[in-house]
């Protein structure tokens, strides 16, 4: 049995064939509406999602299957004191499979010890979040065309932003990636992501504070919400949040086909008045989440 809980844990076979069948399923809707009749999808969301939440129970939907779950802790027995094993040891009686969202980070992994179902990482604390990381991939492959020689850049929270830790992780195993990191110096990027991802595979990464500097550069400019839940001190969350804005102005310099990313939410880091410039793929990359998502579903249930 398979589960998801780092995006390492899928070759790059496997995405690109996972990539392949979401852009199956968008052009092809009602080939897969049946797939998953009589499968139970069971969401364990500890922490607030909108779109990774919905986004899976509407995969599970459009296949054909049912969900069950909930969306806070507090309205599940953990409230009273059981563990995250038990709960998902219990929820896998009931379900074919469980995606799961956690403040900890590596409690998925434990979940996945004892689980008789498969388990998805759909997000733990500031560490990982793969199914996010496939979304990214689709979106690339989709917007792009490729995904190899492309210079992304990583703009905003790069310490606490756990979608860019996985996306990094991702892209290192394709072809001439090259990443510009833009943050201030308190959100720098993990050394542990410098030092075990990038320098141990030889990928070629600038550091800057400044949004504009790079921008002409750029094939992808991924932009990332101040992570004001994992801050120790308020103070330092109000210091920095406003620190990146990206508007029309910024842009002046940027690639006619730039693909301009976010994970969402969005608090301000992108003005509205970019959402109708064409390069904008952000609401269009929450769409492509509810496809590769399907098309995880698919391969985790082993349904052909
Ligand atoms: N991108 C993402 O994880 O959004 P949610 O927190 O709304 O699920």
């Amino acid at each position: 049995m398979k589960h998801l809980i780092d995006i390492n844990d899928l070759s790059v076979e496997e995405i690109d064939k996972m990539i392949e069948v979401a852009k199956d399923i968008i052009a092809n809707k009602e080939k897969y509406s049946h797939k998953c009749d009589g499968k139970i999808l069971a969401t364990l969301f500890f922490e607030p999602s909108t779109r990774t939440r919905l986004s899976f129970e509407s995969a599970m939907l459009n296949l054909g299957g049912n969900v069950l779950g909930f969306s806070e802790a507090s309205s599940s027995s953990v409230s009273k004191g059981e563990t995250v094993a038990d709960t998902t040891r219990v929820v896998g009686v009931y379900s074919d499979i469980i995606a799961m969202r956690h403040p900890k980070e590596g409690a998925p992994l434990v979940a996945s010890e004892k689980s008789t179902v498969p388990i998805i990482n759909a997000g733990d604390g500031g560490h990982n979040h793969p199914t996010q990381t496939l979304t990214d991939l689709l979106t690339i492959k989709c917007e792009k065309g490729k995904l190899e020689d492309l210079t992304i850049g990583l703009c905003g929270d790069l310490k606490f932003g756990r979608t860019v830790h996985s996306l990094i992780s991702a892209m290192v195993r394709y072809k001439n990636i090259k990443f510009v990191l833009i943050s201030p110096k308190e959100l720098e990027i993990p050394e542990y992501v410098k030092k075990d991802v990038l320098d141990k595979n030889n990928i070629e990464y600038i550091e800057t504070k400044n949004i504009e500097e790079y921008m002409d550069q750029l094939d992808v400019l991924y932009m990332t919400r101040v992570q004001k839940e994992r801050f120790f001190n308020e103070e330092d969350y109000i210091r920095l949040k406003d620190y990146y804005i990206l508007n029309k102005e910024k842009l002046q310099k940027a690639k006619s086909d730039l693909c301009i990313m976010h994970p969402l939410p969005r608090v301000n880091e992108i003005a509205t008045d970019v959402d109708d410039d064409p390069r904008a793929c952000y609401f269009k990359q929450a769409e492509y989440g509810k496809f590769i998502r399907m098309a995880l579903i698919l391969k985790l249930l082993e349904v052909e």
